[in-house]
Formats: C-alpha cells, sequence, structure tokens
C-alpha cells in the first residue's frame, strides 16, 4: 500500500509531522514511521527562542539541527516552527525589562540569528504565532506591549533578510472558520500585502475538538488563497474525551478526511502537517485533561480510522 507521503508527492503536496528531536533519536519506530509517511517535518518545539537561547548569547541548535539533517536524509522539507511568540521564550529575555528600543532589537536579531542559521533550509517559517485574541483582538505580548501592531510587519521583514528563500507565514489557531479571529486575521494581511510587506502564508493550526471542522473551512482558506496567499494547515490533531470507543475514533476519521479534502480543494492550499504521529506522544493530554487519542496512530503505532481517512482523502 502506498504511504502518505508517496501519495502526497504524487500531487506535489505536503504531508507533514510536527515531530520532536528527542523521539527521532530516541524511539525507532518513531523515526521509521515519520521517514516513511511524512514529506515534510515541522520541530515542534526545537526552533522556539527558549530552545535555541535558553540563556542570552548561548545557543544551541542541537535539536533543531537533528530535524533538519533528519529531514536532509530523507528528502523531506522543513517547516520552521516560530520565530516570533509570546510563549516559550527564555526568561531571560521576557523577565529582562527591556526598553521598547531593545525588544525590537532584540527580536529582529533573534530572527537574523535564527533564520539566517537555517537560511536555504527551509520551506516556510511561521514568522508570528498566535499574534491574536479570540475576539479578533491583537493579543498582549511583550512584543505587541512594547511595539504594538507594526511588530508583525518588522518581523516579517527581518524574517526575509534573513532567509529571502524561505515564505513567511503568519500563523494562529482557532481560524479555521469564518469567525472574529479569522476575520482579524484576514483583514491583517490584506493590509500587510497593500503595505508591501512580505508574506506569503497563513497556516491554520487546527488543533480541533471531535466533531467540530467548521463547515466553512474550506470558505475560509479559499478567501485567504484568493488574496494570493498560500495556506497550510500547520498543526492538525483532532482530540477526544478520553476514553475514545469505536464511534468516536470513526467521527475522527470524517474530521481529518474533511480537513485534508478542504486543502486539497482549494488551490494554493500546499500542505497538511499533523501535530505528531502517535498518541503515546501528544501535547494533548498535558494541555487539556482528559483529552487525547488525536493522532493518526495509536500509542502503540497502529493506524487508526484517521490514518485510512488520510490515505483515502489524499
Ligand atoms: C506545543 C508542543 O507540542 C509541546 O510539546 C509544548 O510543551 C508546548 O507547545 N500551538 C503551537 C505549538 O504553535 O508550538 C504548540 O506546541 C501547540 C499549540
Amino acid at each position: 500500500d502506498r504511504t502518505l507521503r508517496e501519495l502526497a508527492d504524487a500531487q506535489g503536496f505536503r504531508i507533514g509531522s510536527g515531530v520532536e528531536a528527542w523521539l527521532i533519536d530516541g524511539e525507532q519506530r518513531y523515526r521509521d514511521t515519520s521517514a516513511a509517511q511524512f514529506n515534510s517535518l515541522t520541530p515542534g518545539n526545537e526552533m522556539k527562542w527558549g530552545s535555541v537561547e535558553p540563556s542570552r548569547g548561548q545557543f544551541n541548535w542541537s535539536g533543531a539541527d537533528t530535524i533538519v539533517a533528519t529531514a536532509q536524509a530523507n528528502g523531506q522539507l522543513v517547516y520552521g516552527h516560530t520565530l516570533v511568540w509570546h510563549s516559550q521564550l527564555p526568561s531571560w529575555f521576557s523577565n529582562g525589562g527591556f526598553s521598547p528600543e531593545e525588544v525590537r532589537t532584540l527580536m529582529t536579531d533573534h530572527i537574523a540569528t535564527t533564520a539566517g542559521r537555517y537560511a536555504g533550509d527551509i520551506y516556510a517559517w511561521d514568522v508570528v504565532n498566535e499574534p491574536f485574541n479570540e475576539d479578533g483582538s491583537m493579543r498582549s505580548s511583550i512584543f505587541y506591549d512594547n511595539l504594538g501592531t507594526g511588530y508583525i510587519a518588522e518581523a516579517l521583514r527581518a524574517a526575509r533578510a534573513a532567509d529571502p528563500e524561505a515564505k513567511l507565514y503568519l500563523n494562529d489557531y482557532n481560524i479555521e472558520g469564518i469567525n472574529a479571529k479569522s476575520d482579524a486575521m484576514y483583514e491583517l494581511a490584506r493590509s500587510l500585502l497593500e503595505q508591501g510587506v512580505p508574506l506569503d502564508g497563513i497556516g491554520l493550526q487546527s488543533h480541533l475538538i471531535l466533531g467540530q471542522v467548521p463547515a466553512d473551512m474550506q470558505q475560509n482558506i479559499q478567501r485567504f488563497a484568493d488574496l494570493g496567499l498560500e495556506v497550510t494547515i500547520t498543526e492538525l490533531d483532532v482530540r477526544i474525551q478520553l476514553p475514545a470507543d469505536q464511534a468516536e475514533l470513526a467521527t475522527q476519521a470524517e474530521d481529518y478526511r474533511k480537513v485534508v479534502t478542504a486543502c486539497l480543494n482549494v488551490d494554493g492550499c500546499t500542505g497538511v502537517t499533523i501535530w505528531g504521529i502517535t498518541d503515546a506522544h501528544s501535547w494533548i493530554p498535558d494541555t487539556f485533561p482528559g483529552y487525547g487519542a488525536a493522532l493518526p496512530y495509536d500509542e502503540n503505532y497502529a493506524a487508526k480510522p484517521a490514518y485510512q481517512a488520510t490515505h483515502e482523502a489524499l
């Protein structure tokens, strides 16, 4: 039977996985499955600022290097995640008491260093992650609070300078359907493009709850594509209240099918990345207690109905 990546390759589509270096290093089945099934890898944590510069000026590239080298050895793309985000920042930066000018310089230096290190190796960067609140207002963060909305354009310009080949994305969650938050992303994207700011794509994280794929997801993807932007489903998972029964796993499979199909139906929606591989290692149970079983492989690496549905949709 053909793998997901063979099916995706045949149509120039990206099917990706969010992976972690410690699992690539530590688990044969994880390593084998990620290599066999996916043609794109996103580092789950390894490129975040807190990972790469835990102390000021002291860099740790080991996890990020592992994922880039693994992808290159396997003929996979690397989707870079993420340069500017309110979370998983190093404490020396968050708690440093920096002035707005210092925040600006530290942010653009971080982008230059990180995107510069991997320049030429990255398909796309999530340049800014999660800029919005649910009501569509700008999320408070060290970046927004010090620099205002302009930090987004500044970050995109710095990323373009550091790696002219990478596609530059804005990424957020709960923007899969048409709602106040995705409207805000749409308006931001439109206005950045109008101002000539480098922006190539919008990432829809797609951390979904069972049975809740928005009915207008394809329509929402289409409106971003109509701006001339690429769209990627960047962090797909579908969480279920545990324990998951067979009927729920069947519903989950339909959810995966709907998301992959919505993307494939829109020219300009160029890939789907699943946020992990196996239910044995997923961020869901830690972050949403009582929920899990969100990925296409179960805890023993057996393919679930969600895998079959993804395969069929491709
Ligand atoms: C998550 C990782 O999967 C976890 O290992 C980590 O503890 C927290 O972050 N949105 C994002 C991702 O953009 O970076 C998050 O990843 C999940 C939500």
